[in-house]
C-alpha cells in the first residue's frame, strides 16, 4: 500500500554491515561538517560479504526503513557489499512504497565515476568482498565510464573478520594480505591502481602498502564518497534542504555498545559512543 509522501527532516544516514563505513563517515563529516550525520552498523549480522542476495535485501532494506523511521531523508549505503547487492532493488522497487521523497545512494557509481583518472596503465584491481565481486557491479559499472579499461578483481574472504577481529597488524593479516595481492598482480602484473572496494579495507592499509610494488597506487573510497555527496546536495536542494545542519553525530548498532564503541574508535579516529538499535522485519 502507498504512504503518503513523507517530507521528513533529518540528519543524513550513513549504513554498514558493521564499522566500514566509519571510513567513510570520517571524510563525510570532514567535507560536510554543518550537516548532522546518523550512523548505524548492522555488527549483530556483520559480515554480509559472504551472505547472499536476499539476505543482504532484507537486512539493508530493514536498515533503510530505521533511517526512515528516525526522519532521514537521505541515506548512503556506505557499504559495497549492500550497494552491490540491495541498492538497486531499494532504488527501484521499495523506495516507491516506503518513502518516494528519500533518497538511498551508494558509495560504486560514485567511484567508478572517477576510477578512471588514476591509472596510467590503464589495468586496475578491485579488491572486495565475496558478494561484490560476484555481483560484477564494478566491471560493470566501469565499462560503463571508461570501457578501455582492463578491470580484474578479487575476492578477499578473509579481511573483514580480521579487521572486525582487530588482526589487522596480526601475522594473518600479512598472510593474507599477500595472498590476495600476489593474486591479482598474477592475473596482470601491469596493475598500477588497487582500488579497495570495502569500506572495512582501509584498516589494512598499512598493512597492504608493505606489500605493494611502488608503482602501485591504492585508492580508497572514503573522499570520492565524500566528494560526489557534496556535489549531489549542491546538485538537489530539495534534499540538502531536508538534512538538518547542526553538526551533531549519533552513532547506533544492533549488537552490544561496549565491544562496538571500542572497535568503531579504530575505524572512526575518535571516540564513539553508540546505542543500541533493533531492526524490524520490512516486507519488500
Ligand atoms: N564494509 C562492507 C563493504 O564495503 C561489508 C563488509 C562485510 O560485511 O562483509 O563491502
Amino acid at each position: 500500500m502507498l504512504q503518503p509522501l513523507s517530507t521528513s527532516i533529518g540528519p543524513i544516514g550513513v549504513f554498514d554491515s558493521g564499522f566500514g563505513g566509519l571510513t567513510v563517515l570520517r571524510s563525510l563529516v570532514q567535507q560536510l561538517p554543518q550537516y548532522d550525520f546518523c550512523y548505524l552498523g548492522d555488527s549483530a549480522r556483520s559480515p554480509y560479504g559472504n551472505r547472499s542476495y536476499e539476505a543482504v535485501h532484507q537486512y539493508t532494506l530493514e536498515a533503510v526503513q530505521w533511517f526512515f523511521d528516525q526522519g532521514c531523508p537521505l541515506v548512503i549505503l556506505a557499504c559495497n557489499t549492500a550497494s552491490a547487492k540491495a541498492l538497486r532493488t531499494i532504488q527501484q522497487k521499495d523506495l516507491a512504497q516506503m518513502a518516494p521523497a528519500n533518497r538511498v545512494l551508494g558509495v560504486i557509481r560514485p567511484t567508478t565515476e572517477v576510477l578512471g583518472q588514476y591509472t596510467k596503465s590503464g589495468a586496475v584491481g578491485i579488491l572486495a568482498t565475496e558478494g561484490t565481486v560476484q555481483s560484477q557491479s564494478y566491471p560493470i559499472e566501469i565499462e560503463k565510464f571508461y570501457p578501455h579499461l582492463k578491470v580484474y578483481q578479487e575476492a578477499c574472504p578473509m579481511w573483514v573478520p580480521l579487521i572486525e577481529n582487530n588482526e589487522q597488524e596480526g601475522p594473518g593479516a600479512d598472510y593474507f594480505v599477500k595472498k590476495h595481492l600476489d593474486a591479482i598482480f598474477k592475473k596482470d602484473p601491469a596493475i598500477d591502481l588497487l582500488l579497495l572496494a570495502c569500506t572495512h579495507y582501509p584498516l589494512l592499509e598499512q598493512k597492504i602498502r608493505q606489500y605493494l610494488p611502488p608503482n602501485v597506487q591504492l585508492l580508497s573510497q572514503g573522499k570520492i564518497v565524500a566528494t560526489s555527496l557534496v556535489e549531489y546536495l549542491n546538485r538537489h536542494p530539495e534534499i540538502a534542504n531536508r538534512c538538518t545542519k547542526q553538526a551533531t553525530l549519533t552513532f547506533n548498532t544492533t549488537d552490544s555498545t561496549a565491544a562496538f564503541d571500542q572497535q568503531a574508535a579504530h575505524f572512526f579516529g575518535a571516540p564513539v559512543s553508540s546505542k543500541e538499535v533493533q531492526l524490524l522485519p520490512v516486507r519488500s
